[in-house]
């Protein structure tokens, strides 16, 4: 075996700490962002950074980063992934990328490599959504994507973003100022699990991202009127409810309509929320994703148009917003390239891959070259308690995030 074969046990026993770390009122594998389950695992992924010897440091974003610097000086390759999880996650997602990349940083110190560039080991902040509509919050803010608009928006309790910000210890004025530099990178990686079922079917080891998906993200608020449900006859009430299901089918129909598509109302909230009142107000939350922007453009005109719809035929209003509106992010060639000639070279099967899951490496790709190492993940599952991939199955994934660094860093300047 080569010094250079990731430390097993050492990534397991660090997996299953990070892992469980979790908010014990939730199902799964909580931790969300905003929470202090999140902010104890970003606190672990640091000291992680820390003990492997890279100097670290939090941005006004609440992104933890680390850097062990290079021969050079001034260029940059950038690894990083995510601590925090879905409600009732799983324990893989994201935080198999942090890891990978913290094993990375060791490998190299062990073995007295040094590299010519900086390598910069980003934790991000708060890439699943949020409770206010947004999704790779840490990522979008190093990229210069977060205004004060961002800042105002608000969950459905009607707190801000502003004001949740702070227990977070992120400073909203320091929030929109976290740009970074990437004029300094030369390159970035991530390593995830693949989070759906390919690898497996095809029994391949490494999937190599090719395109990530587009993500239209929506707000529907529908208001009607507050009436006695046994009293009110249905032909004169504004149920915004029922506006509010007709829009979640519409949701389902228009994914069913393209190639690859895919369309989820994953919120809906009710108020008053009572059996024997007609409802007031709804809020449904959803997104749309796929391969092709201009289906994605289509998608989000006619589920706005669907939504009206259903809020005209009921006497009800509708505000609908979309909150996010990213569109498909194809990877660069030469980085994945890279990554397909080192798993050859590595004797790792291997397939190219679309990404239907959204991740902050779609959004670093419009500041650097980008690529993205899979792994497979059991069943297809994700985003779920039996999210499960073996450990003999990330070790490969590392090792190619490892070599690719290597190659990287004596082809790019
Ligand atoms: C991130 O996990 C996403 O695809 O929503
Ligand atoms: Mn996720
Ligand atoms: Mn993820």
């Amino acid at each position: 075996m080569s010094a250079l074969t990731p430390a097993a046990d050492r990534f397991h026993s660090e997996l299953t700490e990070l892992s469980t770390l979790v908010d014990g009122d939730r199902p799964g594998w909580t931790r969300r962002a905003l929470s202090e389950t999140d902010i104890a695992g970003r606190h672990y992924a640091r000291s992680l950074m820390d003990s492997a010897g890279l100097s670290t440091r939090i941005d006004g974003a609440g992104n933890v980063i680390g850097v062990l610097p290079g021969r050079l000086g001034g260029r940059e390759i950038m690894l990083g992934s995510h601590t925090d999880t879905v409600d009732g996650g799983g324990r893989y997602d994201g935080i198999t990328g942090v890891l990978g990349a913290i094993e990375v940083v060791r490998l190299l110190r062990e073995n007295d490599i040094r590299l010519d560039h900086d390598l910069v080991v980003v934790v991000f902040f708060n890439e699943e959504p949020n409770d206010f509509g947004f999704f790779c919050v840490g990522s979008r803010a190093m990229t210069g994507r977060v205004d004060r608009s961002m800042l105002a928006a608000t969950d459905i309790h009607g707190r801000t973003l502003a004001s949740a910000l702070p227990d977070s210890g992120i400073d909203p004025e320091a929030f929109l100022r976290a740009r970074y530099d990437f004029s300094k990178v030369a390159a970035f990686l991530e390593l995830h699990i693949e989070q759906g079922p390919e690898l497996e079917r095809m029994d391949r080891q490494i999937g190599v991202v090719e395109t990530i998906t587009g993500i239209n993200h929506f707000r529907a608020l529908f208001t009607g009127r507050q009436d006695h449900a046994g009293t009110t006859p249905m032909d004169v009430r504004a149920d915004a409810g029922c506006a509010a299901a007709g829009t979640v089918l519409a949701v389902e129909a228009i994914a069913e309509s393209g190639t690859n598509t895919r369309g989820t109302s994953g919120q809906i909230a009710f108020t008053p929320e009572a059996v024997n009142v007609v409802t007031a107000r709804a809020v449904v939350e959803g997104e749309f994703r796929g391969p092709d922007g201009s289906w994605l453009q289509e998608a989000e005109r006619r589920l706005t148009e669907a939504a009206a719809q259903q809020a005209a035929a009921r006497g009800v209003h509708v505000e609908m917003e979309w909150t996010t509106d990213d569109a498909p992010v194809p990877l660069h060639q030469p980085i994945t390239s890279a990554i397909a000639e080192v798993a050859d070279d590595l004797g790792f099967s291997r397939a190219t891959m679309f990404s239907g899951a959204g991740h902050d490496a779609g959004i670093i790709a419009a500041k650097t070259q980008v690529g993205m190492v899979f792994v497979p993940s059991h069943d297809g599952r994700s985003h779920c308690p039996e999210e499960f991939t073996e450990l003999t199955d990330i070790l490969p994934g590392i090792s190619v995030l490892l070599e690719t660094v290597l190659r990287l860093d004596s082809s790019l300047t």
